[in-house]
């Protein structure tokens, strides 16, 4: 959260002097919280994390870090999401292992990430992408994966369905991370590799945590990435289109702005771009993808929504201007992530041109299938001029 050059600051002096414009809503018990926080609340209520805030743990010996955007605990189980900064390192930032109870999902907002899936199946295509920002990959259970920051400054999103498995960051953490000026990450010089062999103690304690080590002698990470992409030449990446799978079990990737698209042009203009729906996760509860809106014009209102799950936001480019029942309205940058619990009325539009949000929804019809009724197919990720 950051003033914009259009708006003053909304400090909390700034809203006590001012009324919100935006239309009045009945102040609900959840306004003695402060809407935005520093970290992440320890029980289902509305928030805004601003970026690079949130409680951190440092991952790895070589300064690499989780920030708890949404635990389970802030999301009442259905859904978890944290940030993973770090610098290039030669080495995965996991060993190679699967989930059996939690889909994870992964979106790139910086820099270069590698992540690798493979199914635990006979046959099942070894595979690996350089993700770069608004690139998306998911690992349903029983995916073999890893990944590994390739670039100086690089993050990944990471979103646990249901919630919880951020649980083994706090066990497993080398210390909490703490910067009074924001630091993505720890500067290390060294490049150690991060871990050695898990003894049969930590693997138990890994195992009780819903992680199962694949061993070198079942699964090693390919290395021969070209033009981004490893398994099959075939796979498009970055040079053609790429579709959601069929199979709710099969792991799949989808590069930014070459998935399925729509227009919504409703109240301005939305681009939808759907990165998983009901039917590509086992649970068939999550819908999880971007949105792209032209700014608020003379005479256009607000989007003005209540969910009947819960629903998140993180933003990816530009300034939305979000108003969360009971609150005034805040204004959110590239980095700050909104949640907002199900049955809470919000209302949203963009300050700036091409302002873009990724979406995760909890349930199997979420916000965007609404938008979606009402939309086209759309060739291109920009709207019309
Ligand atoms: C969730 O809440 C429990 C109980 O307060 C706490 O022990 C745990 O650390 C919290 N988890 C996270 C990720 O903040
Ligand atoms: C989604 O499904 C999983 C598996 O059945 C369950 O554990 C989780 O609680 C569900 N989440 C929601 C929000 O319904
Ligand atoms: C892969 O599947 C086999 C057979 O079901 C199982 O024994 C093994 O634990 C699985 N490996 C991982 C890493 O989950
Ligand atoms: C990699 O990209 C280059 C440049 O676009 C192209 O000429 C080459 O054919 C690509 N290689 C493969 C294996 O697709
Ligand atoms: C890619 O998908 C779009 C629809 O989103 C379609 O119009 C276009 O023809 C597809 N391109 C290729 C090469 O298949």
């Amino acid at each position: 959260m950051k003033p914009s050059p259009l708006f003053l600051t909304l400090s909390p002096l700034f809203l006590a002097l001012t009324s919100s414009s935006s239309s009045p809503s009945t102040p609900s018990p959840s306004s003695s919280y402060p809407l935005v926080v520093d970290i992440a609340p320890s029980h289902l209520r509305p928030y805004i994390l601003p970026r690079y805030a949130g409680h951190a743990i440092k991952l790895t010996s070589s300064g690499q870090i989780i920030r708890f955007s949404i635990t389970a605990n802030s999301s009442a189980g259905a859904f978890s999401l944290v940030q993973h900064a770090g610098k290039a390192t030669g080495w995965t930032s996991a060993r190679p292992h699967t989930h059996r109870r939690v889909h994870e999902h992964f979106y790139c907002t910086k820099g270069r990430v590698e992540l690798w899936t493979k199914k635990n199946v006979t046959d099942a295509v070894d595979e690996a992408r350089v993700l770069t920002q608004g690139d998306f990959g998911t690992a349903p259970p029983g995916t073999i994966h890893t990944f590994q920051h390739t670039d100086p400054d690089s993050q990944l999103t990471h979103i646990y369905n249901p919630g919880g498995f951020e649980e083994l960051f706090q066990v497993f953490s080398l210390g909490d991370f703490e910067s009074p000026h924001g630091a993505p990450y720890e500067l290390v010089e060294e490049d150690q590799r991060p871990f050695g062999d898990a003894t049969p103690e930590q693997e138990a304690q890994l195992n009780s945590l819903d992680l199962w080590i694949a061993k070198a002698d079942v699964y090693v990470p390919r290395r021969d990435f070209v033009n981004g992409t490893a398994g099959d030449p075939r796979f498009n990446w970055h040079d053609g289109n790429n579709s959601l799978s069929s199979d709710p079990t099969d792991p799949y990737y989808i590069a930014k702005d070459y998935g399925p698209k729509y227009l919504n042009s409703e109240n301005g203009y939305k681009v939808i771009q759907p990165l998983l729906t009901a039917s590509q996760t086992p649970f068939r509860n999550l819908t999880v993808g971007t949105i792209t809106l032209s700014p608020r014009r003379k005479g256009e209102k607000a989007n003005v929504v209540r969910l009947e799950n819960h629903f998140a936001m993180q933003m990816d480019e530009g300034q939305l201007a979000l108003t969360i029942q009971g609150y005034e309205r805040e204004l959110l940058l590239q980095g700050d992530v909104a949640f907002i619990p199900a049955g809470t009325r919000f209302e949203y539009f963009a300050t700036v041109p091409f302002t873009k949000f990724l979406y995760v929804n909890a349930g199997e019809r979420g916000y965007a299938d609404e938008l979606l009724e009402r939309a086209v197919p759309w060739d291109f990720p920009v709207y019309p001029a």
